[in-house]
């Protein structure tokens, strides 16, 4: 008698902090129900999800493009191309004739859906472009992630998004 309410009394001690046979069940399994759920929301498809453009603008061109295409900077005075604000980058590149002193005459900037025949797209993918020189101009070519944003966007149609 005693010894079974002292085993009564340390169950339910125990079993406050799940360790008892009778606690286990419901507070063990919360976490694996909702394991399933989790791992499927944060399963990431980076990369082969198109970047809106106000992302393409933030992660890529605003960072290494502007210090140039601004409009007293070499990018407008030579190349005609104004990237100093999404707008501005926006209505400039798309579907919008190269104008600059290179590459005027060779073509689109951005022709949305073909990136192999949008100007943008070829100057920062080639080493030797068929228009001037590769970009961003001097500084280290994009990163291969860098370039498959620009790729899936206007593949996906350029949508100013
Ligand atoms: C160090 C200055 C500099 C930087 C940085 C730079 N550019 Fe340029 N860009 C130029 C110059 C100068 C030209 C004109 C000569 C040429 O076409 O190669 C030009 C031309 C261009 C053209 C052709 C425009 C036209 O209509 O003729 C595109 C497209 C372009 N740049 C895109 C970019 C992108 C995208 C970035 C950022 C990833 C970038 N540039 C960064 C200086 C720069």
């Amino acid at each position: 008698m005693i010894w079974h309410l002292k085993h009564a009394l340390s169950c339910a001690a125990l079993s406050a902090a799940s360790a008892c046979s009778g606690g286990t069940g419901a507070g063990g399994n919360y976490p694996r129900d909702h394991a399933g759920p989790h791992e499927g929301g944060n399963a990431n498809t980076d990369g082969s999800a198109a970047p809106t453009w106000t992302r393409l603008y933030a992660d890529v061109i605003s960072n290494q493009c502007p210090t140039c295409h601004y409009p007293s900077g070499i990018g407008v005075s030579l190349g005609r191309l104004d990237m100093s604000s999404p707008a501005t980058a926006y209505t400039s590149l798309v579907n919008t004739p190269a104008a600059g002193d290179a590459c005027a005459g060779h073509g689109v900037r951005v022709i949305p859906g073909e990136p192999d025949a949008s100007i943008l797209y070829l100057k920062v993918s080639l080493n030797n472009p068929l228009c001037g020189a590769r970009m961003p101009l001097g500084g280290p070519a994009l990163s291969d992630a860098q370039l498959s944003q620009i790729r899936d966007w206007i593949n996906a149609g350029a949508p100013d998004d």
